[in-house]
């Protein structure tokens, strides 16, 4: 395990391209050990994680891809698909079992629950990203696939809303572009 600065931050990139192999059953366990430790609101912990390890799991995730994100995802040998559960408050009872009203969120207007379950199944997944890298793989997150296609092929009978796609493997560092630029820290923060 390396949680150095340069694996999980200033040498770690979003790849494109992978090398093909997938993760073990073990590696994967080992992401989410991880990723699940994420601060959530409430403890709340609304990320739910499909994850592809077969060929013909990962052909059918690229046949669920935007056309640019196709032959991407082809490259690789597996994949975590991301979405949240709009029935996370289900769960409060075990997750937060200090809350004086568990069931409160299930009287929330539909769009308050989604803001919620989406920011917070976003903290889980920059963890699932962090922990991925620290464990010594690479990540590819994508956004560009037909939502409704990875929900009826991927997510059966439950009310898991698709997130985002992380690729996971081995990413090929020579097909990678200069990194972007960031925001300068006087263009992105205020001090106070
Ligand atoms: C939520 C999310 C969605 C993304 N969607 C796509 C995508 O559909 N296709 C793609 O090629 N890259 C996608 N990316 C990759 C971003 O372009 C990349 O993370 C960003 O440019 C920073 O690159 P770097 O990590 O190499 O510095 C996505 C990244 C995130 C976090």
């Amino acid at each position: 395990m390396d949680f150095s600065k340069k694996t999980i931050f200033t040498e770690a990139r979003s790849h494109k391209k992978f090398g093909g192999d997938n993760l073990s059953e073990t590696d994967l366990r080992a992401i989410y050990e991880l990723a699940k430790l994420a601060p959530t609101a409430n403890n709340s912990c609304p990320l739910r994680v499909v994850f592809v390890n077969s060929a013909e799991s990962m052909e059918q995730l690229a046949r669920c891809a935007l056309d640019f994100n196709q032959e991407k995802t082809r490259t690789a040998g597996s994949a975590a698909i991301l979405a949240y559960d709009m029935d996370f408050h289900t769960h409060f009872a075990t997750l937060a079992p200090h809350m004086k009203q568990p069931t409160v969120h299930s009287e929330w207007p539909i769009d308050r629950l989604e803001r919620f379950a989406l920011a917070n199944a976003n903290l889980q997944a920059g963890f699932m990203i962090a922990a991925t890298r620290a464990l010594g793989f690479d990540c590819g997150p994508m956004g560009g696939f037909d939502t409704a296609a990875v929900k009826s092929k991927f997510f059966g009978d439950t009310r898991w809303v698709f997130n985002c796609v992380v690729l996971l493997g081995h990413g090929d560092h020579s097909a990678l572009r200069p990194r972007g630029p960031r925001l300068a820290f006087e263009d992105a923060c205020r001090i106070t």
